[in-house]
């Protein structure tokens, strides 16, 4: 007998040959884009640290979100940056927030062409930064941490808001115990049975959320998310993070951020049946455009190897600053690693 038997290489031969036994798809249809929406006209103000990304006014933002619709995304997440900021984070549920305002202005423009999913969080909103209100704890570094069930209620009036605004889907981040049965049951008692949360179920205290900080002005002003966001170290307690969820009622389930948390995709995607969303951060989307303008790598084919590696992992959804130049490619055919 000649050796090898095997030859894997036979089946590499060519495009066609690899496009026909590709184990992985990835159609526009997949992913999200996110948007930084803030008060004022015909404003854009570039986000250094996230090249091609700008803080958007409202009608920048319909300009965009077109252009998005013509590149074949169909699904954004607004994140909102008031001009105002309290130690409540008030700005994140005022029926005439920022978010609320950019979620009426997408749905009434593109009605059921567009999904619009609104993040619900405080960290935008609040002076100090942190994803609710505080409380004395002498246990975190600060001296203070964020306070759960008072939060909780801030949380679900910041979700009805943005369901009475047309929001399709709603996504907390802050990761407090107990937000998505608190805010199904608000979004419930409000009439608004149809609205889906999306629940940042897995979400990392990661580094890698700098840029968006920078962006979004809501770096903690004293100690760190550690007393309410996941140690990177574990995987057990996302399984268990992302079960809790589900049995409150989220439709589907995250995790974030998206690369270096690929194991954690595949263990969640084995264990629940809702759809399982990944986030590719702002510092994943920086990292690879720092290191393509440099000449170090290739953007285009590290955007593809990226987006199908945490596809392959098991994410049905993908957040990613680079959605509309992946869609693009998507379409063509040419997202390919
Ligand atoms: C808000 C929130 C954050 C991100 C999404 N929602 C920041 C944080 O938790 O500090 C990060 C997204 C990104 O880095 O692209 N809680």
């Amino acid at each position: 007998m000649s050796f090898p038997i095997e030859r894997p290489r036979r089946l590499r031969r060519g495009d066609a040959m690899r496009a026909l036994v590709r184990e992985t798809d990835l159609g526009p249809e997949r992913f999200v884009l996110p948007y930084f929406v803030i008060e004022g006209e015909n404003a854009r103000q570039p986000i250094a640290s996230m090249q091609g990304h700008s803080r958007l006014s409202i009608d920048q933002l319909l300009v965009e979100a077109e252009a998005a619709l013509g590149d074949g995304v169909r699904s954004v997440l607004l994140f909102g940056i008031p001009d105002e900021k309290d130690a409540t984070g008030t700005g994140a549920w005022v029926e005439d927030g920022i978010v609320q305002k950019a979620i009426a202005a997408l749905k009434k423009q593109f009605g059921h062409d567009l999904l619009v999913m609104g993040d619900v969080c405080l960290c935008e909103y609040t002076d100090h930064g942190h994803c609710g209100v505080l409380k004395d704890d002498p246990q975190s570094s600060a001296g203070r941490d964020v306070d759960n069930d008072p939060s909780l209620e801030l949380l679900a009036r910041t979700a009805v808001s943005q369901a009475a605004a047309g929001a399709d889907v709603v996504a907390p981040s802050d990761m407090m115990d107990g937000r998505v049965g608190a805010i199904r049951g608000a979004l419930d008692d409000a009439g608004f049975q149809r609205v889906a949360i999306l629940s940042y179920a897995v979400k990392y205290a990661s580094s890698f959320y700098g840029p968006f900080r920078d962006a979004a002005g809501s770096a903690p002003q004293m100690g760190d998310r550690r007393g309410y966001q996941m140690d990177p170290a574990n995987v057990r307690e996302g399984i268990r993070e992302a079960a809790a969820d589900v049995v409150e009622g989220a439709d589907m389930v995250m995790v974030k951020p998206a690369l270096p948390y690929l194991d954690v995709i595949r263990a969640v995607r084995e264990s629940v049946d809702v759809p399982v969303a990944a986030y590719q951060v702002s510092g994943e989307f920086a990292l690879i455009k720092a290191a393509a303008e440099k000449g170090w790598i290739d953007e285009e084919r590290a955007i593809a190897e990226t987006l199908t590696a945490i596809r392959r992992a098991g994410a049905d959804i993908i957040i990613t600053y680079a959605a509309r130049e992946a869609a693009v490619r998507a379409r063509q055919g040419t997202l390919l690693p």
